[in-house]
């Protein structure tokens, strides 16, 4: 399982989840084992379609894994009725891409912000008020706006807004999936830089999906790199950036956009995938059609995620990988 630490908030066990495509099914999650642990954020990342939001939905118990288990807090929510899933929901909030659409348009900035509260049935009207004042405080929107409406804010206000409304019911695990990626860039550092500062003081544990490797590695201190459904490389996040040991991490961290004379260019691109090539569908390890390292091994047996130190990585050539990087420092 892909874990370093004991303390697990949450666990998923042998996840798979399929959806019906046109063409027979999508394989979105592939036997999946990942162990988050509290107070070590979780970068997960990879290409378009390789699963990383179907991945979070089923942690947050939006949607059933085809196959597999869900634990939260060492118990198995896999299959729990709705009313019974209600206390462990509290636990686990999530913030999304598009901050106007997780708001209530009908409701004010304090009124989405106290909404879980009301749902949870916590505390009295007095006290949910005081709680709502704070959170506002706690995440930096100006009091002023406690009657505003969410189409009257920025977009930075209002990712503000879906933050303190995930912090009300005093979550430990918060998923966000592409959190910042709609935001102006000093914008997007500003919402960085509170989302770190609430880590610390309220203990708080992030899964993190992103594009932007540079916020994985800042925000993260462990990363999943995800290809076609499946983990390929598991780790501590510096490390794993410093010295990737699958050739998909290394062709990834070659995409990051350089700084050059002729402008912005990526180094070397990594194709987007479309839904049509997601899921296991080549024989062998399914990075061989794009793979430099690719051998016949390679050709005919896929490669399970194995320990190479304190890294797991699903590569035959791992080993050359580590060797090459050992070489050229
Ligand atoms: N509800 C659904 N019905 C059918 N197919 C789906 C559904 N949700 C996801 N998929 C398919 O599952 C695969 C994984 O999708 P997912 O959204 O998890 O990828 P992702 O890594 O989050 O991509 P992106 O980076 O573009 O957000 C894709 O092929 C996608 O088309
Ligand atoms: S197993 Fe082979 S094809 Fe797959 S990533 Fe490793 S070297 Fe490349
Ligand atoms: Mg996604």
């Amino acid at each position: 399982m892909a874990s370093l630490a004991s303390n697990p908030l949450a666990q998923l066990e042998h996840i798979c989840k399929t959806f019906p495509a046109q063409r027979g099914e999508v394989v979105a999650c592939d036997d999946i084992s990942l162990t988050v642990t509290k107070g070590q954020s979780l970068g997960v990342v990879g290409e378009s379609g390789s699963g990383k939001s179907t991945l979070v939905r089923i942690l947050l118990m939006l949607i059933p894994p085809t196959s597999g288990q869900v634990w939260l807090h060492g118990h198995d929510v896999t299959h729990l009725p709705e009313h019974r899933l209600k206390p462990f929901r509290r636990h686990v909030q999530f913030v999304a891409q598009d901050p106007l659409s997780a708001l209530m348009p009908n409701l004010t900035v304090a009124e989405n912000i106290a909404e879980p509260l009301w749902i949870h049935k916590v505390g009295d009207k007095e006290s949910r008020r005081k709680t709502t004042l704070a959170l506002m405080e706690k995440v930096g929107l100006a009091s002023e706006l406690w009657n505003s409406f969410p189409s009257e804010l920025s977009g930075g206000q209002q990712q503000r807004v879906v933050i303190a409304r995930a912090l009300a019911l005093m979550p430990e695990l918060i998923v966000l999936d592409e959190a910042v990626s709609s935001l102006d860039v000093s914008i997007q550092a500003q919402i960085l830089n509170l989302l770190q500062t609430l880590k610390e003081d309220m203990e708080l544990t992030y899964v993190f999906i992103s594009h932007n490797l540079a916020v994985i590695r800042l925000m993260c201190e462990q990363t999943a790199v995800m290809y076609k459904g499946r983990i390929i490389e598991f780790g501590d996040s510096e490390a794993l950036f410093a010295h990737p040991l699958h050739p998909y991490t290394q062709a990834l961290i070659d995409s990051i956009p350089a700084f050059t004379a002729q402008g912005v260019t990526p180094l070397r691109a990594v194709g987007r995938r479309t839904a049509e090539t997601s899921g296991s569908t080549v024989a062998g390890c399914p990075y061989h059609p794009r793979c430099p390292l690719a051998s016949e091994t390679c050709r005919r047996e896929r490669p399970e995620l194995r320990w190479i130190g304190d890294r797991q990585v699903a590569c035959h050539h791992a080993e050359t990988m580590n060797a090459s990087q050992v070489v050229s420092g």
